[in-house]
């Protein structure tokens, strides 16, 4: 039989008032158990609805008694019983319970691998399957589905329509070449040379990818329709183990026609503050959790994203500011060179204090799809960084201008793979623009979680695809 969520007997006030000294049931999974010599037992039940568990409490004169006091930590039980005040500390209403029946037992409890006990979250990437049945896990997950229930509104509330790009492409929109491969032939059969000539004989008949980017395909839905977004997953083949990177990750990826890099900076600057203001009003007990467990600091900087307007520099002045600083960088500082995670992090840490947006970057360290500026050598991108994390978007204005997109494509592999996207400015082409905002970095921006491969259920990077 289908039981209300816990939560609402925890958080709900009119809910919760409607159902003191009632018959109630719930169904869960066991955090913890309390089982006293007197014979009462306490059982903390939580269904995956909030952090907080609720209470049970099962006298000894219950039939299956003997069973119940066996109860451990991650037992599925379903209760019922009277909702009642609370006598104890850390809750309102506790269940006095009537019926215990347990659904599911612990095989081996000495041996579960998540008994009640602080685990260490490198421990529990060990786990993916068993991890979410943790506090900070619930945590990530409730916020990462209201995040993205926050985005979808978002839009739809601003004229945009979501499209879905495809995730098996033949393009490779970052041009970085970090695709994983798509092919149904026996490689191992074959020699690597004579491969090219036999993408005919593949399921596609042309050579195909992951995506690393809904990006192009946007495009093509944008200049028809104006405002579009994709929302998916997107695959890169990069060798980087680190704590912001993944080989599948989530992307946001909106693409705004008639509209300039100002009115993109604007969007993303919008988009950003309305997903903070979400999680603050509507996901304060999962922020609060963060607060106290991860980082004490955490809902102030959220708070404080929302009161001032994000600080923009010019890539060049970056550069100017980075040098200045005399900071104690690792990698170079040279007007032409890329930005480096520490300038990232020194710029909006240490510069701004907040998030940051970075443009006009160097043509020649970007995608062949950004505009080009007047200067000849810059191109009309940004990068928004934030406190902690980084480059948690990137995105520009498109070059709208066949001629000079052609000058910018230098290669002429991905020259005949783009036909179709130079005929959207050789029909009706107009000035448009677009980011890509990583989710699991906003994830773990808006969680405090440091690293990437907490803020997504299952994980892969470099070496690893477990589940
Ligand atoms: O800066 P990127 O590579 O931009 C693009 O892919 C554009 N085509 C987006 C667009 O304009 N529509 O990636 C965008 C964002 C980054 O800022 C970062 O947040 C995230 O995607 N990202 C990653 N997240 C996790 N793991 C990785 N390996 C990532 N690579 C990029
Ligand atoms: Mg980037």
């Amino acid at each position: 039989m289908k039981t209300p969520e816990i939560k609402k007997f925890l958080t709900d006030r009119a809910w919760q008032a409607d159902r003191l000294n009632e018959h109630i049931r719930i169904t869960g999974w066991v955090r913890s158990t309390r089982h006293s010599k007197a014979g009462i037992s306490f059982i903390e039940v939580n269904d995956g609805s909030s952090v907080s568990s609720i209470q049970v409490v099962a006298p000894k004169e219950l039939v299956n008694y003997s069973e119940i006091e066996k109860i451990t930590t991650g037992v599925s039980i379903k209760v019922s019983g009277i909702l009642v005040e609370s006598m104890g500390k850390g809750q309102d209403v506790e269940i006095q319970a009537k019926e215990v029946e347990i659904l599911g037992a612990i095989e081996e409890p000495e041996n579960y691998p998540i008994a009640k006990k602080r685990h260490t979250f490198e421990y529990l990437r060990g786990l993916p399957h068993l991890r979410i049945r943790t506090n900070t896990f619930g945590a990530i997950a409730r916020i990462r589905s209201s995040v993205a229930n926050k985005i979808h509104n978002y839009f739809f509330e601003n004229g945009f329509h979501w499209v879905n790009t495809p995730i098996i492409t033949s393009s490779d929109c970052e041009g970085a070449g970090e695709l994983f491969k798509v092919s149904t032939l026996d490689h191992a059969q074959k020699k690597i040379a004579a491969l090219d000539a036999d993408y005919a004989e593949d399921f596609f008949g042309r050579e195909a990818f992951l995506t690393v980017s809904g990006q192009l395909n946007a495009e093509a839905y944008c200049l028809a329709m104006s405002k579009v977004y994709t929302f998916g997953p997107t695959f890169r083949a990069e060798n980087s183990n680190t704590s912001r990177h993944l080989a599948e990750f989530w992307m946001i990826e909106p693409e705004i026609a008639f509209a300039d890099l100002e009115d993109n900076a604007a969007l993303a600057e919008a988009l950003l503050k309305a997903i903070i203001e979400h999680v603050l009003e509507n996901c304060s007990e999962d922020l609060n959790f963060f607060t106290q467990q991860i980082d004490k600091a955490l809902t102030g900087r959220l708070l404080g994203v929302l009161e001032k307007n994000f600080e923009k520099i010019p890539y060049t002045d970056a550069i100017e500011i980075l040098k200045k600083s005399k900071g104690d960088f690792h990698f170079p500082v040279e007007w032409g060179l890329d930005l480096q995670s520490e300038h990232e992090r020194f710029l909006t840490e240490n510069y701004a204090n907040g998030p940051v947006i970075v443009s006009d970057y160097p043509k020649d360290i970007k995608a062949f799809y950004m505009r080009l500026n007047d200067d000849g050598r810059t191109v009309s991108a940004m990068d928004v960084l934030v406190p902690g994390i980084g480059e948690i978007i990137g995105g520009s204005q498109r070059e709208e201008r066949l001629d000079i997109l052609d000058s910018r494509i230098q290669s002429q592999r991905i020259l005949s793979q783009l036909s179709w996207y130079r005929d959207l400015r050789k029909y009706g082409t107009v000035p448009h623009a677009g980011f890509g905002l990583g989710f699991e970095r906003l994830i773990s921006y808006i969680t405090g979680m440091d690293n990437i491969r907490d803020c997504i259920p299952f994980p892969r990077t470099p070496g690893n695809a477990k589940i």
